[in-house]
């Protein structure tokens, strides 16, 4: 799979509106650009002469085994791109052996995707709502629906300005709707509109207290998403966390921010073997995994192109993506001289 062909060939499938919903990001859109661009700065340096006739891409997370280092990250309104929506994405998920995780602002219920795929392993990725009502609601659904972790989105006190969302005049087209807010209160919807849902649903007041809190309300373990230094790392793991994912919401909150390559080092380092540490934005090739697993992170996690995979061709076109990458992997480990997750350590990248 052709990642840059596939997002070309996804754009002439769907509006403007929704194209650019999905590939943009905040204001000048320099960190969107920066996610990608920073996995290359880092360079590879290989062993030679290591018997790679067979490499193990397998790992485990948060205690569960995984097919390989390549998950699904949380993105929003899968249905604008695909009828089957989520459902195909967490089917896809599940071919690859990879972990899906579920926006709060899916298209299809938590329920439903649990039914579609209860093979499936799942996240809920959850806001810590004004409404602790409405989060709490969110979570006990995912419990009873068998989601298996909690990832707790924090870069988002409030939405970040994507400027190509105003010019376009983004919304939701009839038909499409967050699924998961729908019926928490009899007689009220909560809103469809991204920036009026943040607006209202999302509380500024958050501090790491929250991990705590939220803890006390469920059984799952708790993944904290938006992490970009290692002081806040060690705090959120402090609090409870059992995984930090170093992220800056694809480059979709504050501009400017660092890549997640440039800010992987310093998280782990700060994490140690307290708790795990995951990373998203910009990776496109077999080669940014390893470079990744080198900089300290056990997993990636895949956003926008498992989407163009998605509207491509639904489930299949968004587990080739995953199953493509897996491969390109193996490639690189094989290159590298690298024959397992477990050994590719941080004297791999200069
Ligand atoms: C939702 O979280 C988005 O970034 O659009």
């Amino acid at each position: 799979v052709d990642l840059a062909a596939l997002e070309a060939s996804a754009r002439e499938r769907l509006s403007e509106a929704t194209y650019s919903y999905i590939a943009g990001g905040a204001d000048d859109e320099l960190t969107l650009a920066d996610n990608v661009a920073a996995w290359s700065r880092y360079r590879l340096r290989p062993h030679v002469l290591r018997d790679v006739s067979t490499v193990d891409l397998t790992t485990s997370l948060l205690g569960t085994p995984m097919s390989s280092p390549i998950q699904v990250a949380p993105t929003a309104y899968h249905r604008l791109v695909h009828p089957d929506g989520e459902a195909a994405t967490a089917k896809a998920a599940a071919a690859a052996g990879s972990v899906f995780t579920l926006s709060t602002v899916s298209t299809v219920s938590i329920e439903d995707v649990a039914k579609a795929v209860p093979e499936g392993r799942h996240w809920f990725q959850l806001y810590v709502h004004s409404d602790r009502d409405l989060t709490i609601w969110l979570v006990q659904r995912a419990e009873a629906a068998g989601f298996s972790a909690l990832v707790l989105t924090v870069d988002t006190p409030v939405i970040g300005r994507r400027r190509r969302d105003g010019a376009t005049g983004f919304s939701l087209p009839p038909g499409i709707e967050p699924a998961n807010l729908i019926g928490f209160r009899e007689g009220r919807t909560e809103s469809t509109n991204l920036v009026d849902f943040a607006a209202t649903a999302f509380d500024p007041s958050l501090t790491v207290d929250a991990i705590g809190w939220l803890r006390e309300h469920t059984r799952l373990p708790i993944v904290v998403k938006g992490v970009l230094r290692g002081d806040d790392a060690a705090a959120c793991v402090a609090a409870g966390a059992s995984a930090v994912q170093v992220s800056n919401h694809g480059g979709r909150q504050l501009d400017g921010v660092l890549a997640t390559a440039d800010a992987l080092a310093e998280v782990a380092a700060a994490v140690g073997d307290r708790a795990e540490v995951y990373v998203d934005g910009g990776i496109r090739r077999g080669s940014d995994v390893l470079r990744a697993l080198a900089l300290g992170a056990r997993s990636v996690f895949v956003g926008r192109p498992v989407l163009w995979g998605l509207a491509n061709n639904g489930a299949d076109g968004a587990r080739a993506v995953l199953t493509d990458l897996a491969a390109e992997t193996a490639r690189a480990f094989q290159l590298a001289g690298v024959r397992s997750c477990a050994e590719a350590g941080s004297d791999l990248v200069s």
